[in-house]
């Protein structure tokens, strides 16, 4: 039986992962923290919630330890663009955080599932099509500490047999907790400005390609991979998992379809342009689909429609 500890669960994908593992594993069965920000209602109406501190390894042990929990999805982290602003507490949170959970999973003989991103890529990486195995050397705080976490869980994995897994997640977009800080949250503001004002300043120039995916499969990518007979998998910690790839043109573009009047200017933030150019245009995920049956649900036109018919719903019932 699964017994699942989620941290960073009032984050952007832990609000939303937490809800389908209790779904699927039983409300009582899936145990969520997180550091400060208070957890909204429907996390806290649907099973247990703890506040922790990765950083402080005995408060990971505790809940681990009472609960007996059996499986982590370790979800706390930094985001680029913050991470950027704030390094050393980026390294302290991404790389001291996951150090404390894999010897907590070390310890008490838990499976880890740990992201990695789009960020653990480089300007020296090939950006087209970029390969499962290929170059790394990433020049943001949040990609060294990618890489690093990427190490790290083989490391654990080879030396201890601690059961890792992960992807390599692109930008996700979704429409229950905003993302907190990151080079790719232009594709879930662009929702929602285009919704509420009908218009959107784009932070990231035209021609940009960043991989994307909508949270229904970003779900469906940590379930998957977690569950599938681990026998299967040859690369267990970093399988590029991608859905769409996209310039701001393109998705206002599609945005224009469903609500003619959006219009978008730009007003380019460098810090965040800069990290975008360094990342993949389009990500190879063939190994993921090989490996463990990787295979999206939505692409830009479906996540389009879904997005501004769940936000329209949800943005004019706060009005109300
Ligand atoms: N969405 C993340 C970020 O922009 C990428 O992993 O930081």
């Amino acid at each position: 039986m699964t017994k699942a500890l989620v941290t960073g669960a009032v984050g952007q994908i832990g609000s939303e992962l937490t809800l389908a593992l209790r779904e699927r594993y039983g409300s009582d069965n899936v145990i969520a923290t997180g550091h400060k920000t208070e957890p909204g209602e429907t996390l806290l109406n649907s099973g247990p919630f703890h506040f922790i501190n990765c950083s402080k390894i005995d408060t990971v042990a505790e809940v681990v330890k009472n609960y007996k929990v059996n499986t982590i999805y370790h979800l706390a982290a930094i985001l680029s663009a913050v991470a950027e602003a704030k390094p050393q507490l980026a390294w302290e949170v991404n790389i001291n955080g996951l150090y404390n959970v894999l010897e907590v999973a070390r310890e008490y003989g838990c499976s880890l599932f740990t992201p990695s991103s789009i960020g653990a890529f480089g300007p020296t990486t090939p950006l087209d099509n970029t390969p499962q195995n290929t170059i790394q050397r990433p020049n943001t705080m949040y990609g060294v500490t990618k890489v690093a976490g990427e190490l790290l869980c083989d490391y654990y994995y080879k030396r201890f047999g601690v059961d890792t897994r992960g992807v390599r997640y692109p930008g996700i977009i979704s429409n229950e907790t905003l993302p907190g800080g990151g080079t790719t949250d232009y594709a879930v503001e662009i929702y929602y400005e285009a919704i509420k004002h009908k218009r959107y300043t784009c932070y990231i120039k035209a021609g940009t390609f960043l991989d994307m995916m909508y949270m229904p499969d970003a779900i469906k990518a940590a379930i998957d991979i977690m569950e599938v007979d681990p026998d299967k998998l040859i690369h267990r910690n970093a399988f590029n998992v991608t859905a769409m790839s996209f310039d701001p043109e393109i998705i206002a573009a599609e945005i224009k379809k469903i609500i003619p009047e959006f219009t978008m200017d730009y007003d380019i933030d460098s810090v965040k342009q800069a990290i975008a150019e360094s990342w993949p245009n389009n990500m190879d995920d063939s190994t993921a689909r090989e490996e463990w049956g990787w295979n999206p649900e939505y692409d830009l036109e479906a996540m389009t429609k879904d997005m501004i018919e769940v936000l329209s719903k949800k943005l004019k019932s706060k009005e109300e």
